[in-house]
């Protein structure tokens, strides 16, 4: 090839990829013409590679031969492929408008599928007399670096992340960034303290929505990028909002991906993307259902079986709540056995916790000597029938992690409960049988973590036992009544 021709292929090469690149926008809609085209990209692209790959290895001949001189055969693999690589560009740009490809792994494989053709007409320039081995070996080297790039994000965005690193060598996987796990998906490390939204929500609309709705292109005006966007996207008038929290039935949103791929409105829009998996679609469902909002975090989110189950195959691990999920020091055990021995009843709530349930005969256990050390570990305490009064009560705060107090069948009036309000993690009380009053119930009101309150037996009203349900809907208010 002259010097001359060679110029004239790079030049021609340069202005196709120009419009190419320039006439192609990447927000825009594909032509129906284009369309069929458009398809055609993961069988166009392997025709370039292959002559690409077959001059690569003439060259690679030619070099241990010690032969300067570019054969015609090499020359003409290297035109092939060069105009093969703009064909596939321009079918992949055509893709590319029909979206549903993650944006970042995008972006690389579009840039290797620029530089491929650039590099194609550069060997055939740089191979002529005029030039020097080194810009020969630079040419050569962006091109095998195009295509390995290429190759690895194309087939990343058709088969996902795992399918060019799943077989690899165990030393190859760092550079291939591994073989992912199921676990890798979403961080479920910390559910006591990230949301519903930012551990699962965001991570499965930025794989597989914004595409089309954010990063430059915004289809049917929305955007799903950040919770402000999607919180601010005003739907039509006759469709539902986007999002109704704890009703998934009335959001535009789980409605969409909820159809039948056939569907004309199906999100994501079959064939230009892949549907959602079911397991995706649930946890966009329990996302809006569970009315976590934003902000909401796993752990305090309402959990039915089936979303338990999906996210602990995501590796999810037991989620810890109140006292449970404190770090508490193993109970001490000569302290225990110590304290057994005068005739203290320590037993364990359970074999994997470090909490004690304390039974008492007497009010005096409570001060009993040698308690302090385990004392962060008593979570529960039976007083029940025994002469402790509401001046022992202010003890109690000796324990501040109790959850559970019974003070059933004592000659507790109520008059202290104040006593206990301090206490965090204060879940249940037991007062059966006590002479306990509606004031008393005024206090209890205020207790922030209150699930279960027995009053069997006591002098509290009907009003008092409505007051106090009022106050604190989500627990058990049990009088023996109703
Ligand atoms: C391949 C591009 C593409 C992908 C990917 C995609 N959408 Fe869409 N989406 C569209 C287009 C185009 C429209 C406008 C036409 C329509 O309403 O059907 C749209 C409209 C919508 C609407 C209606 C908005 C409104 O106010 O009318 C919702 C909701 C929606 N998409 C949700 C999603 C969700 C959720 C995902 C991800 C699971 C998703 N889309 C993925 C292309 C896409």
């Amino acid at each position: 090839m002259t010097q001359r021709s060679a110029f004239w292929n790079a030049v021609a090469t340069l202005v196709a990829l120009g419009l190419i690149f320039f006439l192609i926008d990447p927000a825009g809609r594909a032509p129906d013409g284009a369309r069929f085209l458009a398809r055609q990209h993961p069988a166009l692209v392997h025709l370039p590679i292959g002559f690409l790959l077959f001059a690569g290895l003439l060259a690679l001949a030619r070099r241990w031969r010690k032969d300067e001189h570019q054969g015609s055969t090499e020359q003409a693999a290297l035109v092939l492929g060069g105009w093969g690589g703009v064909a596939a560009a321009a079918a992949g740009s055509w893709l590319m408008q029909m979206g549903g490809y993650q944006a970042d792994v995008l972006f690389w494989h579009r840039l290797a599928g620029f530089v491929i053709p650039l590099a194609a007409a550069g060997i055939l320039l740089v191979s002529t007399e005029r030039f020097g081995s080194g810009l020969r070996s630079a040419a050569w080297s962006l091109l095998v670096a195009g295509l390995v790039i290429g190759g690895h994000k194309g087939g990343e965005m058709t088969h996902g992340k795992q399918f060019t690193a799943e077989y690899a060598p165990v030393l190859l996987q760092p550079v291939l960034g591994g073989a992912p796990t199921l676990e890798t998906r979403f961080d479920l490390s910390r559910p006591d303290s990230i949301s519903v939204y930012s551990a699962l929500a965001k991570p499965i609309l930025h794989a597989r929505c914004t595409s089309c709705h954010g990063e430059g292109r915004t289809k049917g005006g929305l955007d799903l990028t950040t919770a402000e966007a999607i919180a601010g996207h005003e739907t039509d008038t006759d469709d539902d909002p986007l999002i109704t929290w704890g009703s998934s039935e009335a959001s535009l949103l789980i409605q969409r991906i909820m159809l039948p791929m056939e569907h004309r409105r199906a999100m994501p829009p079959v064939p230009d993307a892949k549907p959602l998996s079911h397991a995706d679609v649930e946890l966009l469902r329990w996302w809006v259902d569970s009315e976590s909002g934003f902000d909401g975090t796993i752990a305090a989110a309402d959990m039915p079986g089936s979303i338990r189950s999906i996210l602990q195959a995501y590796g999810m691990g037991e989620i810890k709540r109140g006292v449970f999920a404190l770090s508490v020091a193993e109970p001490d055990t000569a302290s225990v056995t110590a304290l057994r021995a005068t005739g203290l009843r320590l037993t364990r709530v359970s074999v994997d916790e470090p909490f004690l349930d304390l039974a008492c005969d007497a009010a005096s256990c409570l001060s009993a000597e040698g308690l302090d050390p385990l004392a962060p570990n008593i979570i529960s305490l039976e007083l029940s029938g025994t002469d402790v009064t509401d001046s022992d009560l202010a003890a109690l705060s000796r324990f501040p992690n109790l959850t559970s107090v019974d003070l059933s069948r004592t000659a507790v009036t109520g008059s202290s409960l104040e006593a206990l309000a301090n206490l965090p993690f204060l879940t249940r009380i037991n007062l059966y049988g006590t002479r306990v009053d509606d004031s008393a119930l005024d206090v209890l009101a205020a207790f922030p973590a209150l699930e279960g309150v027995y009053l069997w037996n006591t002098n509290v009203t009907d009003e008092g036992v409505a007051r106090l349900r009022d106050a604190l809907p989500g627990a058990d208010i049990n009088d023996g009544r109703s």
